[in-house]
């Protein structure tokens, strides 16, 4: 099997009715944000077979040709530039933006992306705020144009792995997430409010919410901030949610404590009905089941997958170019992707309030307030015909 034949797809995927990429020629690529992850994604489509690099854009003069000089371009004088992602995707006719810009950025630019026809490959977090995210589902229902959130360690085989463990011993009870790796990033995280849950948090819930197959209900949560740090906010936050199955998930993280760091992918424990399960964020998963024939063959199973695959951004873009040639929605479409960013808010309120945060009533303010705010009366007419948000989800996730 091909290692792209054995990447994660969507679960449930919808025909999407925007006309289909062609098969036989690499999507011609955009990327907007030439930072360190635009630089990243530029390697990774100039290295990959379902794409290719035709332009780079940042507001910042220079900053693309840097990022076209590391990408491994074979003609780095082919790429083009510019300071507009969404006007230089439509000069060269390109296929998909994708956008590792800032996240106060994410809106403005993918709406003018999608009102131009350009499918969206964004990086997480979907959006700077709530309101913001729910707008971007609005827009990407009015324009009928595609818009795919990457989060990129749900691609990872080992989360896979665990959500098929999952599958057949859950459901779960009680797992947690713990995430301890001392970091002082200069950058707009250092003035972020809640940098800890908006940057890393956002990826154990997505990752939390895909392998244990239930959404978030409510959250409990507090932060830290303490002398040393180098973040204005928390850097440090411990939440419970309660999920829609009746569990808890429990995270835990911190970029201010020094010594026996976790990997990025947070270390993990899922309680689950018939069995339980452990994973340092790196390794094989470790699994346990009260049958020790049956661990014994579940632990072969995983051990013996050992074939090359790719994973995060790389097999994030397979699986968006996969889609848009399939004329299905991607994994981790905006309307599925929501929740996770939900998550993410919800826990920020938790923190601010000390209450526990309903879900369903944070995103229905959110709604109001992304209506308050939203200047096409198109787009707002969308949000105000949902029964409620997560209806909007459930019919189109
Ligand atoms: N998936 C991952 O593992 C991962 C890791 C790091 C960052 N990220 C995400 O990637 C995104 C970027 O993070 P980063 O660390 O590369 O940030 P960065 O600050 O290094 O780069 C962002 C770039 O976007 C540019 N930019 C801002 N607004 C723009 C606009 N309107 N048009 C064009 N360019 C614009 C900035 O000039 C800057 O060069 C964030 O959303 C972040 O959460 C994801």
């Amino acid at each position: 099997m091909s290692s792209e034949a054995t990447l994660l797809t969507n679960p449930s995927p919808r025909p999407t009715g925007f006309p289909r990429l062609p098969g036989d020629r690499p999507a011609k690529v955009v990327v907007v944000g030439a930072g360190g992850m635009g630089s990243w994604w530029a390697r990774e489509i100039v290295a990959s077979d379902v794409a290719e690099l035709v332009g780079v854009a940042d507001l910042v003069e220079g900053a693309p040709q840097k990022v076209i000089e590391q990408s491994g371009a074979e003609d780095p004088s082919a790429i083009a530039v510019g300071t507009d992602g969404v006007d230089l995707a439509l000069e060269l006719g390109a296929d998909l933006l994708v956008d590792p810009t800032v996240p106060v950025a994410h809106h403005p630019v993918t709406v003018k992306a999608l009102h131009a026809g350009i499918p969206v490959l964004g990086e997480k977090p979907v959006t700077e705020t709530l309101p913001e995210a729910i707008s971007l589902m609005a827009h990407s229902e009015l324009t009928g144009v595609p818009f795919m959130v990457s989060q990129s360690r749900r691609f990872f085989r080992q989360v896979r792995q665990l959500r098929d463990f999952v599958a057949e011993h859950g459901p779960t009870v009680m797992t947690s997430a713990f995430f301890s790796l001392f970091t002082e990033m200069e950058g707009y995280r250092r003035t972020q409010a809640h940098p800890l849950l908006r940057d890393m948090g956002i990826h154990a819930f997505d990752t939390a919410r895909y392998m244990l197959g239930t959404d978030p209900v409510a959250v409990t949560a507090v932060g830290a901030r303490p002398e040393w740090s180098v973040y204005s906010h928390d850097a440090t936050v411990s939440a419970t949610f309660e999920m829609s199955d009746g569990s808890l998930f429990a995270y835990h993280g911190t970029w201010n404590a020094r010594g026996l760091a976790t990997y990025w992918n947070s270390e993990w424990r899922i309680g689950a009905r018939t069995g339980s399960a452990t994973w340092d964020g790196k390794g094989a998963p470790v699994l346990g089941t009260e049958d020790a024939e049956e661990t014994a063959e579940l632990q072969a199973r995983i051990d013996a997958e050992t074939a090359p695959e790719k994973d995060q951004i790389a097999a994030s873009l397979v699986e968006c170019v996969s889609a848009l040639r399939e004329g299905r929605t991607p994994m981790c479409e905006v309307h599925e992707n929501l929740l996770s960013f939900a998550m993410v808010e919800a826990a920020v309120a938790a923190v601010e309030t000390g209450a526990r945060v309903e879900i369903d009533a944070l995103l229905e303010q959110a709604r109001d307030d992304a209506i308050a705010a939203e200047t096409d009366p198109a787009a707002r007419e969308i949000m105000q015909g949902w029964p409620s948000v997560r209806e909007a989800i459930r019919a189109r996730a």
